[in-house]
């Protein structure tokens, strides 16, 4: 689904908003970063061309990182010719634009130094096989993997249907996630090298809470604040949703105990307290206006497009985002709160 309707995934806010306004992200990958050196000291990177995979790449900025270290603790290793191709894959209608210019001009790039390194760009969505088979030695996903592939129902009473009063929407949400779990794993399945490694980090589920209520929440009610005062119809209201929800380590292990991941085998798997970056900020400069400014462009970045692909053909989209945006920012400065979410990081490996 290229997140051309409402109730399918869209990509990030475009023109590199998004890469500059996901610090929280970056802070959230850092977590998987020893797992991804780790996975690539112990693979078997003995095939004449390396094969790095970057799922849910978005806008490139935050792969930076990542990838880097992914290259410099492969090199000692394969030496300085081997060539490495580093796909980035994302939904076509990504700015995969930004993600290029990063690449050529920003000081950060891992192409910066770094010889006989080929990136490549996919614009195809990760529930199915995008690359060929056995090709990929090392696979990373941050940030991406709690976007599901659509919402499986509407969701009139919230902006996420994992946070509605209505059991059924919820149930239904669960297996669109285990559906969409299920379809990921057996791509990678296809895809990863005997040996291969592949590292996730995503947003998960505390026993007793998601630990994001308070930030989902937020950002609905400023959608409906924005709706009664008659920014949009609450027609337009009762459509918007946005395809995300953590998963549960059971949601998470299920494929692996019941045989649907095929050969991939659960080598690790931790669900920790994500950090905020924003609240550490916030409590060196008591500035709770700043803290709501970028708590709600982040929101905006993430997920303004998916709200916004609900409103009516003709609705001045970027007019209603500001809006929104403006509440969200003043809610939160009103009441500043450090953020409770759960990341989830696991290397997964691919057997003969
Ligand atoms: C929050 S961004 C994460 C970007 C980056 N990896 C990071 O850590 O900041 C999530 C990305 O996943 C992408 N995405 C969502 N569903 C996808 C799918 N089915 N296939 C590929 N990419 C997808 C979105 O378009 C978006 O760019």
């Amino acid at each position: 689904m290229s997140g051309d309707g409402p109730s399918s995934a869209a990509a990030m806010q475009g023109g590199g908003f998004y890469n500059r306004n996901s610090a929280l992200q970056a802070a959230n990958l850092g977590s998987a970063l020893p797992l991804l050196i780790e996975a690539a000291r112990d693979i078997p990177a003995d095939e004449a061309m390396i094969g790095i995979a970057d799922y849910g790449a978005s806008q490139g900025r935050n792969s930076m990182v990542p990838v880097a270290s992914a290259i410099d603790a492969l090199r000692p290793r394969i030496g300085p010719d081997r060539p490495i191709v580093v796909s980035h894959i994302d939904l076509p209608s990504n700015d995969f634009t930004s993600l290029f210019t990063v690449l050529d001009a920003d000081p950060a790039s891992y192409l910066a130094g770094r010889a006989n390194v080929y990136p490549v760009a996919i614009g195809r969505s990760h529930f199915g096989q995008v690359l060929p088979g056995g090709s990929v030695d090392l696979g990373w996903s941050s940030n991406a993997l709690h976007w599901m592939s659509r919402n499986p129902c509407p969701v009139p009473d919230h902006g996420w249907g994992v946070f509605s009063a209505d059991a059924a929407v919820r149930d239904a949400i669960d297996a669109q996630l285990d559906a969409d779990w299920t379809n990921f794993l057996q791509a990678r399945a296809r895809e990863m090298r005997a040996g291969g490694r592949l590292i996730c980090q995503f947003m998960g589920r505390g026993p007793e809470s998601h630990g994001f209520e308070w930030m989902a929440n937020a950002f609905w009610q400023s959608w409906v604040d924005a709706a009664d005062a008659g920014l949009m119809t609450h027609a337009e209201l009762g459509r918007i949703a946005a395809p995300s929800a953590g998963r549960s380590v059971a949601q998470i292990e299920a494929p692996f105990r019941d045989g649907r991941s095929g050969r991939l085998r659960l080598v690790d798997l931790a669900v920790v307290q994500a950090p905020d970056p924003y609240w550490a900020a916030f409590e060196q400069s008591g500035d709770a206006a700043q803290l709501g400014r970028v708590w709600a462009d982040m929101m905006r970045a993430a997920n303004g497009p998916s709200f916004a692909a609900a409103l009516d053909a003709g609705r001045d989209r970027d007019a209603v985002l500001d809006a929104v945006t403006r509440r969200l920012a003043a809610r939160i400065a009103a009441d500043p709160q450090q953020n409770r979410s759960f990341n989830v990081i696991m290397m997964i490996e691919a057997v003969d």
